[in-house]
């Protein structure tokens, strides 16, 4: 018998039992093992005075260490106490599943030493992605592959939101009160809007992809909650919608690495990624371009991933145990390839700025303040050979004129 101890038993972790349950007896069948959910640990027991497991559910993690577990399913979230519950957890030489993408981006190399010191796993799949098997693809499907780059698409919240915007022409804050109505955002949504949920990701899986420990507080990250109509508008005159797009990329022995909104063309495999759901698109050196795309979160969705960790460690598949003992990554912050941008600059001197830019790039189209809402802003597409281009741009602009804001938003070309 696997004794199964759940800490935490909210969306994810009510997922896991449910899992759990229907699947032992193919369990049974197949390995001739059974499953069970020894313990729940939860914070206010009284919430579940009427729930069936109410005789397994505790709010004391020594009690749930107490009885005889195997693995150790984590479904808190936070860094603390998860943190201490885990690591207590591998010392104890139990198995350690958990969906808890800050935990990881944050100790993940520091835990996985110990999980490998005390002769145990640690699996984190449901962490990056949800329900899509990125993480077991890469380390295990794509073993042969030098990963060039990873472009993704690892937030639900902000999807649906920049998808209500492009499809419905909704503003921001209204698609903001959609997403929060249907459950897709927190009440505070600033890790999500703010890219940060977006940075722990990357970090995890760019950690992989490029065998290098890339620290989530390098990555450079800008969130959607400057995005407005008229950036959707001007994207649309370039055949493009916007998505918050995770990038990350082996520049020589650095890896460049970014969250931002992106210009992509509508029917390139990421601009056609809608509304709650998640993509990764992998390239590598041998497989080329790869892309999986699924459900980002959820209930059910996350339990998959965690079932598939549980059920890993069940078959010791072990192959490729997950180590992170790889160099710390020199993180570069700025796009080194030419790409077209879309510039809006707000100002007081309008012709200064639009002679500057056009000394500046050898490519650059003024739209002629089609939408109008600002009299006092220079729009431009303009082709930079590289970020640093547009960053030397605006500061030689910054030197003679007063800007009152600069908005940049790359174009991705497919
Ligand atoms: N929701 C998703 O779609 C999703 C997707 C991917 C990854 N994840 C990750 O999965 C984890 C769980 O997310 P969730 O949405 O399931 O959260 P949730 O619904 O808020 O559930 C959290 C559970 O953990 C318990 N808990 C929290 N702090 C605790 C503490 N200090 N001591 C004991 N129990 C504690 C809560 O107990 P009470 O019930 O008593 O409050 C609750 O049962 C997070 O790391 C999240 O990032 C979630």
């Amino acid at each position: 018998m696997v004794n199964i101890a759940m800490l935490g038993y909210g969306t994810v972790g009510s997922g896991v039992v449910e899992l759990v349950n229907s699947n032992k007896d193919r369990f049974v069948k197949g390995m001739n093992v059974g499953l069970q959910v020894s313990k729940i640990l939860v914070r206010d027991v009284d919430k579940y005075n009427k729930n069936k497991y109410r005789a397994k559910i505790t709010d004391s993690f020594d009690e749930v260490m107490k009885e005889n577990v195997d693995i150790v399913v984590e479904a808190m979230g936070g860094v603390y106490p998860s943190y201490d519950y885990v690591k207590r957890a591998l010392e104890s030489k139990k198995h350690v599943v958990t969906a808890n993408k800050d935990l990881i981006a944050e100790h993940g190399a520091k835990l996985l030493d110990i999980a490998n010191a005390n002769g145990v796993e640690l699996r984190f799949e449901a962490s990056v992605g949800g329900g899509i098997p990125i993480l077991k693809s890469i380390s295990d499907c794509l073993i042969g592959n030098n990963i060039n780059s990873i472009k993704a698409i690892l937030n639900g919240t902000t999807n649906y939101i920049l998808s209500k915007m492009n499809d419905e022409g909704m503003g921001y804050d209204e698609a903001l009160k959609a997403a929060q109505a249907l459950g897709f955002a927190e009440a505070d949504p600033s890790s999500d809007v703010l890219g940060l949920d977006a940075a722990r990701k990357l970090s995890i899986i760019s950690t992989m992809a490029f065998k290098k420990k890339v620290n989530w507080k390098n990555i450079n990250a800008t969130g959607i909650n400057e995005i407005d109509s008229d950036d959707f508008r001007y994207a649309k005159g370039e055949g493009c919608n916007i998505k918050l797009l995770a990038i990350g990329r082996m520049v020589d022995e650095n890896v460049y690495a970014t969250v931002s909104p992106v210009m992509v063309k509508q029917n390139s495999s990421l601009g056609r990624i809608q509304n709650e759901y998640n993509a990764v698109l992998v390239e590598g050196d041998a497989v080329g371009d790869v892309m999986f795309s699924g459900k980002g979160a959820g209930m059910m969705p996350t339990a998959s991933a965690m079932f598939a960790d549980i059920a890993d460690i069940i078959q010791n598949r072990k192959e490729n145990p997950m180590m992170f003992d790889y160099d710390v990554a020199c993180v570069d912050k700025f796009w080194e390839k030419e790409s077209r941008w879309l510039l809006r600059i707000r100002t007081d001197n309008r012709i200064k700025v639009m002679r500057k830019l056009c000394e500046a790039f050898s490519s650059c189209r003024v739209m002629a303040g089609e939408f109008g809402e600002h009299g006092d802003e220079v729009t431009a597409i303009v082709k930079a050979k590289n970020e640093l281009a547009i960053e030397e741009c605006r500061s030689g602009i910054e030197k003679s004129v007063e800007l009152r804001k600069f908005k940049k938003i790359m174009m991705m070309e497919e």
